[in-house]
């Protein structure tokens, strides 16, 4: 169910309208459900039944220590891909034993506090990384739990700049050199070879790409064994796509079906684990912002909106889809125009949305919808714009769990050369 539902003309979020965020906080505004958080987290779990199973969440999606905190009380493990990414988990309380931690460009220092904190994984994405690992960890005297990040050259069918399982891509190590690293691995002196892990791309809304890499990496996992190498755990990645436009996905148990049926097929009964982002964080939550002006031209009219591609760059980097609604169907409906929802950045690619049948004035207030994810984690300061505040609402009660920034942090860090 859908946390996020009109009650008497009225937007809510849970049970608190959102005209009252907004009118408290101000726009533009991220506001979370923490219900419909850890209901997606629960449906991905509850998916895989007895089977043996972590839910490592993508923190990049959405990285609020709120949110981290709410998905560590269920339980979860966290998959990072930077030390500022492990920092934040751990001041969320997350558990490092259940953390993997993703990314071709760990620097030494970031690999020493990863090692150091005791992370489950270190997914290794080069033979220049493996060595790396083996000199950090041989420095703290101590060894590395690690997997090879495989790329099994498949293609999830997804958005170009969202794939990363293509031969083409710069993440993963292709198949045969995989193997070899792996043989290379086993005998380093400070590396314990844990697992094997696969991520294809993202926002993926087919099964195929799913079962089509993870029978990849099952002949990798065979072809290990028979050399000697015992594989204790299977990381499949994140991807699984969410609704923005009418695109069905597979569910959560068609999706994790889909697995259990691969590893079956192959007789290995390797534990799982899976680094979801999008489906947990996406449509759980939404932005807010307001209409500052309409303007119209010859051939088009705009609703200028205080949020811009700083805010929420998706449309503009990936030509996304959010579906933007009015927070209150009060104001007259009926006569809906074609609007060009804009913000308010000196880029003509600041576009929310484009052509939204919309009956809007100045001053109303807008949702855009699917905001969870890759959505206030990816908002920038460009035009030297504050970035949003970030609320949580929990039942009834709404929790700042990002102020806004302010104008004197903009530029705290910069200074002036001497006189
Ligand atoms: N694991 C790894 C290693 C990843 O690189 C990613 C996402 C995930 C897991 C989580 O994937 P998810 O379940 O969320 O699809 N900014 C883009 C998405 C970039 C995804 C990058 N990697 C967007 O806004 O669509």
């Amino acid at each position: 169910m859908s946390f996020f539902q009109y009650q008497n003309g009225e937007l809510c979020a849970e049970k608190v309208p959102l005209t009252q965020i907004a009118s408290a906080i101000g726009t533009p505004c991220y506001v979370y459900s923490r219900a419909a958080l850890e209901q997606q987290w629960h449906t991905l779990n509850d998916a895989f039944g007895d089977y043996p199973h972590t839910i490592c969440y993508a923190v990049k999606a959405n990285s609020n220590i709120a949110v981290l905190n709410i998905l560590a009380k269920l339980g979860s493990g966290f998959d990072i891909v930077s030390e500022g990414e492990l920092r934040r988990v751990l001041a969320a309380g997350g558990d490092p034993d259940k953390v993997v931690f993703s990314g071709v460009a760990k620097s030494a220092s970031e690999l020493e506090f990863a090692i150091s904190q005791g992370v489950k994984s270190i997914n290794i994405e080069s033979v220049a990384e493996l060595q790396r690992v083996q000199e950090v960890a041989a420095s703290l005297n101590t060894t590395a739990s690690i997997a090879f990040r495989v790329n099994p050259d498949v293609d999830p069918q997804t958005h170009p700049y969202i794939s990363t399982g293509m031969d083409k891509a710069k993440f993963g190590v292709p198949m045969e050199a995989a193997f070899a690293a792996y043989q290379h691995a086993a005998n380093l002196p400070n590396i314990e070879i844990h697992g094997i892990a696969c991520h294809i791309g993202s926002q993926i809304t087919k099964t195929s790409p799913f079962s089509d890499s993870l029978k990849i990496v099952l002949g990798m996992v065979k072809r290990l064994a028979a050399e000697g190498i015992n594989i204790k755990q299977l990381d499949l990645g994140g991807g699984l796509g969410i609704d923005y436009q009418g695109e069905q996905p597979p569910t959560a148990n068609e999706y994790v079906q889909t697995m259990l049926d691969g590893v079956k097929d192959e007789g290995i009964d390797l534990p799982i684990a899976i680094e979801p982002g999008r489906y947990i964080a996406g449509n759980s939550g939404v932005m807010l912002t307001k209409v500052e002006y309409l303007k119209h031209n010859d051939s088009k009219h705009f609703a200028i909106v205080d949020a811009g591609m700083n805010d929420l760059l998706r449309p503009s980097l990936y030509q996304a889809f959010h579906t933007i609604v009015p927070v209150s169907k009060s104001s007259d409906q009926s006569k809906p125009t074609l609007f060009d929802v804009v913000g308010p950045v000196c880029e003509s690619a600041d576009v929310l949305g484009y052509d939204r049948s919309l009956a809007v004035q100045a001053n109303d207030l807008l949702a855009v919808l699917s905001a969870g994810a890759y959505s206030f984690s990816m908002a920038n300061n460009y035009n030297s714009r504050l970035r949003p505040a970030e609320v949580m609402v929990d039942g009834d009660t709404a929790h700042v769990i990002r102020q806004r920034e302010s104008h004197e942090d903009l530029f705290k860090d910069e200074s002036l050369l001497p006189e």
